[in-house]
């Protein structure tokens, strides 16, 4: 599947760094909610779910993470290890994360408020979802960016 990193722009000078995220300039949706992950053990799986209907996107703010990434059509590792580089998440692409660094603290922002009845934590429900019932991603936030 198709990779999609979002280059953000750092402000830096003698004191130190600066990103800025901005809704619908360097983020290509409406911020309604922040999330971060941190303290996360280093043997420890997350995610493993899909979403119906959200885009977010994932910063490691600071440290390092993987990223397992699936639209349907097989898995996809990305590494993120890069505060100025956000990993957009479509809405009907199964995730997990591992390999949390000690100090990674993952921020995610999305343009929904939290829905438990928007996630799929079934693999297969999943695979059904995109092959048979025709619910897979449609390609929508990629030309809302230009990306
Ligand atoms: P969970 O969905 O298990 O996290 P992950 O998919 O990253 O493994 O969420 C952990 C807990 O936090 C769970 O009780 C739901 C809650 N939660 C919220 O209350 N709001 C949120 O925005 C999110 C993402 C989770």
């Amino acid at each position: 599947m198709k990779i999609e990193r979002i280059q953000l722009q750092q402000h830096g000078d003698s004191r130190g760094m600066l990103i800025a995220l901005e809704q619908d300039r360097n983020v290509p949706f409406q911020i309604r909610r922040v999330y971060y992950l941190f303290s996360t053990k280093c043997d420890v799986h997350r995610g493993m779910h899909a979403h119906r209907n959200l885009i977010q996107l994932a910063v490691p703010v600071r440290g390092q993470v993987t990223f397992l990434l699936d639209d349907g059509e097989g898995p996809c590792e990305v590494v993120l290890d890069d505060p100025s580089q956000g990993l957009l998440l479509r809405r009907m692409v199964w995730r997990e994360m591992y390999n949390f660094s000690e100090d990674c603290v993952l921020m995610v922002l999305a343009d929904q408020l939290y829905d438990p009845a928007d996630y799929i934590t079934d693999y297969a429900a999943f695979l059904r979802d995109v092959h048979v019932n025709g619910n897979g991603y449609q390609g929508d936030i990629a030309a809302c960016l230009g990306l």
